[in-house]
């Protein structure tokens, strides 16, 4: 496996194009799991504003350097509506039925002030602080469930997509019995290649079951975030059921997958620098500040970011013509080296490491405190409680998904 990307990649002159009639397809792949694709080097360098093809066969801009994407994502010019023609989804299942359904990642003021508004209250920092007792019982349970097993297994499923989808169920108050189901419905909704039809019968079986949770909160509200939203806005008016369906299935599928795909890339990352392992070993209190770094050299939610321009928009001496789709490339801003000094180096004692892993601006996400939570508690009891945990299959054997709206890997067998 290839080491992160080192600062000094060189950047070449003129890459030649491949078609020159049609600007180059995107996604780009990457070649380090922990790093940002090399092209975005000089992307960077040479096209910090560059205009691309999609696999749905649309044009789009992408943006890469930091200021520039921070800028971009904070313009009051730029829509986050899927409605809009030209918007840069990466698949044509996610365009056709997020224009139906509109998660409200997919909205513009006031609309999405008002959902976003609605929702914040429960992603405190406070609230989310006191969920960490609950989250260590998850994840120590589901860790006994793991050593029970007879290894080698597979950490995708047992550990890193057993904690993030207990670890969201708890918060929303709904029952973790079906860790597959949920599995399945964000693979499926997730990924390029799913067709409308399949995405909506995903998410149809996804809202079924909200559904059913919602009318027994109906009748008997209890202590949870669907209570809550029940109580507070679908029984006063604010919001109709299918919005409220919505708005729990956008949280359910926009924090199950990354969280799951950054407790799996983290424990990989472990697994194959002893260095780094032996240091968080050593000082356990670096957690917080590894997990903010690891968070940023793998910026997994890369092309989350999609966007059209409302107007006309300047960007490094580019204009993103009015109508215009356009990509802020989160890894890229985050491996920028004017703001990251030697951006591949994995360094848990970076200074003013304010990355852009969760986005940047109105939208910026919501879950983070959350996904920070969660992945301290995941690795710390994972380094803690099994120091002999090893990769069971040689590295060039390990999958990742690059197909997906957020990179990650498929099976990571591991052993003990
Ligand atoms: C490591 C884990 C995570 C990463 C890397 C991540 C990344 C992101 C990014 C980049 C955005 C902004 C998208 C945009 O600008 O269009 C976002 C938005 C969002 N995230 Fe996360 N996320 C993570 C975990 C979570 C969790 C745990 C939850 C919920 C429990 C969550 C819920 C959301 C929601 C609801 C939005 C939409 C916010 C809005 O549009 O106002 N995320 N996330």
């Amino acid at each position: 496996m290839n080491p992160p990307t080192p600062s000094s990649v060189p950047v070449p002159v003129s890459a030649p194009a491949p078609d020159a009639s049609r600007p180059r397809d995107f996604p780009i792949r990457r070649g380090c799991p922990f790093s940002a694709p090399e092209e975005y080097t000089r992307l960077r360098a040479l096209e910090p504003v560059a205009r691309v093809t999609l696999p749905t066969g649309r044009e789009a801009w992408v943006v890469s350097r930091y200021e520039d994407v921070r800028e971009l994502l904070a313009d009051p010019r730029i829509s986050a509506d899927i409605r809009r023609p030209n918007f840069p989804a990466l698949g044509e299942g996610e365009q056709e039925i997020g224009a139906r359904l509109r998660p409200f990642i997919r909205t513009d003021a006031p609309e999405h002030t008002r959902y976003r508004r609605m929702l914040l209250p429960e992603f405190t920092v406070r609230r989310i602080r006191a969920m960490r007792p609950a989250v260590q019982t998850i994840v120590d349970g589901l860790l006994d469930s793991m050593l029970a097993a007879e290894a080698p297994v597979d950490f995708v499923p047992l550990y890193a997509n057993a904690v993030s989808t207990s670890v969201i169920c708890e918060l929303l108050g709904i029952p973790a019995e079906n860790l597959e189901f949920f599995r399945d419905v964000t693979r499926i909704s997730g990924s390029r290649h799913s067709s409308a039809e399949q995405v909506a019968e995903a998410l149809g079986g996804l809202f079924a079951l909200i559904s059913d949770l919602v009318a027994q909160r109906q009748e008997q509200p209890g202590d949870d975030l669907l209570s809550r939203l029940v109580v507070g806005h679908l029984r006063t008016g604010d919001i109709t059921l299918p919005e409220l369906l919505s708005t729990v299935g956008i949280t359910i599928n926009a924090g199950r997958e990354t969280s799951t795909n950054m407790i799996a890339l983290s424990t990989l990352l472990l697994l194959q620098r002893p260095d780094l392992m032996e240091e968080l070993r050593a000082d356990p209190s670096l957690m917080p500040a590894a997990v903010n770094e690891f968070l940023r050299v793998m910026s997994i939610a890369d092309s989350i970011p999609l966007r059209v321009a409302a107007q006309d928009i300047e960007i490094s001496g580019t204009v993103i013509p009015a109508d215009d789709g356009v990509i802020a490339l989160l890894a890229g801003a985050d491996h920028d080296p004017e703001q990251f000094p030697d951006p591949g180096r994995i360094d848990f004692r970076r200074p003013d490491n304010h990355h852009v892993a969760f986005g940047y601006g109105v939208h910026q996400c919501i879950g983070q405190h959350l996904a920070r939570l969660e992945l301290e508690v995941a690795l710390e009891t994972l380094i803690r409680r099994v120091p002999t945990l090893r990769l069971a299959v040689p590295d060039e054997e390990i999958d990742f998904k690059h197909d997906s709206a957020t990179f990650g890997i498929e099976r990571l067998p591991v052993t003990w």
